[in-house]
């Protein structure tokens, strides 16, 4: 390949003799006689060399120098300096020269130089080529881990997931075999202490004081069993019975009852439900004890009023039920803990609500999630499939 070298001189007899050398040498040379119009050609030619002279009319060597420096730095510069201008030749070597040459000088040195400093300048263009493509490999490489790293993540908190949920459903099993177990044991006794609580109050007509210790008994009775009841429920399915339900219907209907609580505290409703609410094989009490679980402790969070939303939507496959609030939301130290029976932070709570709606979207082969940010509200979301 010819190399394109391009002489920059003011001297007429300089380019024509320089040239004719060059070229008898076989380089591709061209030629012009100011500053100021090389860099046009420099632009279009793109040669390997310019050869500049230092001591020219109009534009200063120096300044050419670092201008073409500046815009085309593969193209490399050799200087022509004149006699006795040795510290100027270090200067332009700071500025980026490739060689000085100091006029006059011999065809063959000249020639000598030339091709020492192509000899460089391809050596250090490849270099800068090389360093470009390791540069290039390292990227890729990071981008490789970068993407190993993140599957990776994604497969662990979704190990982690599904981990949970096995032992979620094995507590929620080893519970509602005991506790039927046992709530059935304590109800048999409980059933003789309100029965002989009963026919002791109706002993006691003539003292009011006694009688209302008796009375007392039995409603604390009676609350036990309500506990015992509910927590029969957690565990263990009641009867049910399925149907074609619009989940549209099951909301509305859930939402009812706390319609007034709403109206009282100050929530606002945001609902969003399709026109066209998929239907499902469920029992509706069961799937409205989702919501009405649901409600009622987003309620609670929101005493001092806030935004209940509630919404639905669906794709061929599964329906995705959310309800969400604007309370206090979960501190992340509890998000582990909120599905297990008899955790609660409520002085009067039970920890059943969410229990047992963990066991009923279990029982519809539905997933729940929830997304909570402390201070900003929690949303609980529950994906059932829809066949
Ligand atoms: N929407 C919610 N916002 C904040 N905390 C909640 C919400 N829902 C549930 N929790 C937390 O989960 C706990 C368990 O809820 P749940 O099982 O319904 O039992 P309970 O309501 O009787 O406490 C609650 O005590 C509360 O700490
Ligand atoms: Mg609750």
């Amino acid at each position: 390949m010819r190399e394109k070298l391009l002489i920059v001189d003011d001297e007429r007899m300089i380019l024509e003799l320089t040239s004719m050398v060059l070229s008898s040498k076989g380089f591709d040379v061209s030629v012009v006689d100011n500053a100021s119009e090389s860099y046009g050609l420099i632009e279009r030619e793109q040669p390997a060399l310019v050869l500049l002279d230092y001591m020219m009319p109009k534009v200063n060597g120096l300044d050419a120098l670092i201008e073409m420096r500046a815009r085309f730095p593969e193209t490399y510069v050799i200087m022509f300096t004149g006699k006795g201008s040795e510290e100027v030749a270090v200067e332009l070597m700071k500025a980026g020269a490739a060689d000085y040459i100091l006029k006059p000088f011999s065809n063959a040195k000249l020639v000598e130089r030339i091709e020492n400093v192509l000899h460089i300048r391809s050596i250090e263009l490849r270099n800068k080529e090389l360093v470009r493509e390791q540069g290039e490999l390292h990227a890729e490489i990071e981008r490789w881990n970068r993407e190993l790293e993140e599957r990776v993540e994604h497969k662990t908190t979704e190990l982690e997931r599904a981990h949970h949920e096995i032992l979620l459903t094995e507590k929620l099993a080893a519970l509602g075999h005991l506790s039927a177990g046992m709530a059935h044991e304590i109800r048999n006794p409980l059933n003789s202490i309100s029965l002989f609580a009963q026919v002791m109050s109706a002993g006691l007509e003539k003292e009011p004081e006694m009688r209302s210790y008796s009375d007392k008994i039995i409603n604390e009775v009676e609350r036990i069993d309500a506990i015992l009841v509910k927590l029969l429920s957690t565990s263990k399915r009641s009867p049910f019975q399925l149907r074609t339900v619009h989940i549209d219907d099951i909301i509305e209907k859930s939402l009812q009852p706390f319609l007034e609580q709403m109206r009282v505290q100050g929530v606002v409703l945001h609902k969003h439900l399709p026109q066209q609410t998929p239907s499902i094989l469920a029992d509706a009490d069961e799937l409205g004890q989702v919501f009405s679980n649901l409600f009622s402790n987003a309620l609670f969070e929101m005493k001092q009023g806030g935004t209940l939303s509630v919404s639905l939507e669906h794709d061929d496959k599964d329906v995705l039920m959310t309800v969400g609030d604007t309370g206090g939301g979960i501190p992340e130290e509890h998000l582990h803990n909120i599905f297990d029976p008899f955790f609660t932070t409520k002085e009067r709570g039970t920890g059943f609500g969410l229990s047992v709606v963990l066991r009923i979207v279990k029982t519809y082969a539905g997933r729940i999630n929830v997304v909570s940010e402390p201070g900003q509200g929690t949303t609980f979301q529950i994906w059932l499939p829809l066949v």
